[in-house]
């Protein structure tokens, strides 16, 4: 199984110097440190665990880190909710173990972006303390309303009390009231994530100040956390109700939003050779072409419309398949979209989401379609990113019983149904929050068949997946034809083939029911990319348009017997072939 030929290098002196960047060429590593590896048995991945680990990053290939949140913080969210922007959590180690970790990817050719959580902080965060209490300059940094808590039934929470009727997005109303400064405040998490007041000038400026602090300290970027959110429509008027989140065309894409990020990157970015890539829920191509196009403030954003293609139209937990025809026209409308505009951020699973096999593959066909997968990500025009696990083809996880799931999202939307009278017990939603928990992605790393996983020693903080004993570093790097060393080989080709990173594309057959094939071109050199996405064996008919003579296959899943025949191929469940074209 899986063959590669070695790529016959492209040039890269038909891309226009302008076009080229070192990120537009990366591919990056997504990090979420609780769960990647604890170094001292505790239970809990740290900093000292990612640097022994840094010969495993530079082996698989991939160029950059992007380390979820690491920041003092009370963990409510897993560190979205941050203490102290310039501390590392005590459990995760020290600012040492920080330094070490950054000088041990840069001597290793990597490059280390930090996570930006400036919508909002912990309420345990020093500017919060102070405003609560009123104490200048911080009554103004967050966003306080009086609302009336004596309205309608005399509960603060009761709807005619709250200020405005915007929920949270994990949940409930977007309003805590605080007994002692006697105001709501607003949370668009949870409600010790409150929302910080970006009208003002001086949270504009500590923010900025934060940025220089970690930008100084030699990181090479920033993922910027929902950072389409940070501006709320002039006098917070109250929601359309029937939309899923109540509130959200208030506060996604706000007034001012692309202004204070262009005032970020003249002030801040501009001075630094750094990548930033915004997290933005409810973007679409045009307002992404706003905040990541040609003049826009941002490199990248992650956009969502792929990671709605299976939730219900009303609530996202009302899961439904998805369907190839949607997923082929989402992602050709974002890659012809910001075609010479912009630059896409590619992945299809992160610290929030289901593991990516689990949701667009199958796990009867694991490692078929944890390599088609791949192969669809690193043969896209943007940036691949890879979320810790992926590699070696991680699934989701089949949690015993409501009890063991741990994120907060999950837990509010079980207690919210529990609450209602057509759900008995746990089991009536089992499946939804099986499938979507972000808990899924947030197990342990499985580095080998040891007990935990080879994680840690002690009992994990989260459960580990039982498939450990299969799914593993450790058997995956023994064996030639698994996930993980298909990997290295695909990163390879993208290294070595220009036409994969900066090639037009341009879909074929776009109406095929389970191929999904399109052809990317630089210049005088083509690549084609065949997909299977499915588990049947449909024939691939060569578009009259592609001139398949001579085509070189580049990189394929299955063992390919040539020569196939001039019109076309039978594909295998999930197979996955790239070819060269002259
Ligand atoms: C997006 C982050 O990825 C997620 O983990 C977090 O819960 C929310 N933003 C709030 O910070």
């Amino acid at each position: 199984m899986n063959s590669t030929s070695s790529p016959t290098s492209t040039s890269t002196a038909s891309v226009a110097e302008s076009e080229r960047t070192w990120w537009k060429e990366s591919v990056f590593y997504e990090i979420y440190p609780r769960s990647f590896y604890d170094s001292n048995d505790n239970g809990v991945g740290d900093l000292p665990g990612i640097v022994r680990k840094l010969d495993y990053l530079d082996d698989l290939g991939v160029d950059v880190v992007w380390l979820t949140p690491v920041y003092d913080s009370p963990q409510a969210d897993f560190g979205y909710d941050i203490r102290d922007y310039r501390d590392i959590l005590d459990e995760y180690g020290t600012m040492d173990d920080w330094e070490r970790l950054r000088d041990g990817l840069h001597e290793r050719d990597m490059r280390l972006v930090m996570d930006l959580v400036v919508n909002h902080t912990s309420d345990e965060h020093e500017w919060f303390e102070k405003s609560r209490r009123e104490v200048d300059p911080y009554t103004d940094y967050y966003i306080w309303r009086e609302g009336d808590p004596e309205a309608g039934s005399g509960d603060p929470y009761d709807p005619d009390a709250l200020p405005n009727n915007w929920d949270s997005l994990f949940g409930g109303p977007a309003w805590t009231y605080d007994e002692r400064r006697g105001e709501y405040y607003l949370h668009l998490f949870d409600g010790k994530q409150p929302d910080l007041n970006w009208r003002n000038p001086a949270v504009r400026e500590d923010v900025y100040g934060i940025m220089r602090w970690w930008l100084d300290r030699d990181i090479d970027g920033f993922r910027m956390d929902v950072i389409n959110f940070i501006s709320k429509a002039d006098g917070l008027p109250d929601g359309d109700p029937s939309a899923v989140v109540t509130g959200s065309e208030h506060f996604i894409n706000g007034p001012h939003a692309c202004e204070y990020l262009r005032e970020m990157d003249e002030r801040v970015l501009s001075e630094y050779d750094v990548v930033t890539v915004g997290e933005m829920p409810g973007i679409s191509v045009e307002d992404a072409r706003e905040y990541v196009g040609r003049d826009g403030p941002l490199d990248m954003a992650f956009h969502f419309e792929h990671m709605r293609l299976d939730e219900g139209p009303d609530d996202p937990w009302n899961f439904r398949d998805w369907s190839l025809d949607d997923f082929r026209e989402t992602f050709t409308r974002w890659q012809t979209g910001l075609a010479g505009e912009g630059w896409n951020a590619l992945y299809l699973n992160n610290h929030d989401q289901p593991r990516m096999v689990s949701r667009f593959g199958d796990e009867a066909y694991r490692v078929e379609s944890a390599t088609m997968l791949a192969t669809f990500l690193h043969t896209l025009r943007g940036s691949p990113f890879v979320y810790q696990g992926e590699e070696i083809g991680m699934t989701n996880v089949p949690f015993e019983s409501a009890g063991k799931f741990v994120d907060v999202e999950t837990l509010r939307y079980v207690e919210r149904m529990l609450e209602r009278d057509d759900v008995e017990n746990f089991e009536d939603i089992g499946d939804a929050v099986r499938y979507g928990s972000r808990d899924n992605a947030r197990t342990p790393m499985q580095w080998s068949d040891a007990p935990n996983a080879g994680f840690t020693d002690r009992e994990p903080w989260l459960t580990v997946n039982p498939n450990y004993t299969e799914v593993n570093v450790e058997s995956a790097r023994a064996d030639p034809d698994s996930v993980w060393h298909y990997y290295r080989r695909l990163i390879d080709l993208r290294h070595d083939a220009p036409v994969l990173v900066y090639g037009d594309y341009e879909p074929l057959l776009p109406d095929h029911p389970e191929i999904y094939a399109y052809r990317r071109t630089l210049e005088d050199v083509g690549a084609l990319v065949v997909l299977n996405f499915f588990d049947g064996e449909p024939r691939f008919d060569l578009p009259g348009s592609v001139a398949y003579d001579g085509a070189e296959l580049l990189i394929s899943n299955y063992e390919v017997e040539r020569p196939e025949g001039p019109d076309g191929f039978d594909l295998r469940p999930y197979e996955a072939r790239v070819y060269r074209l002259e």
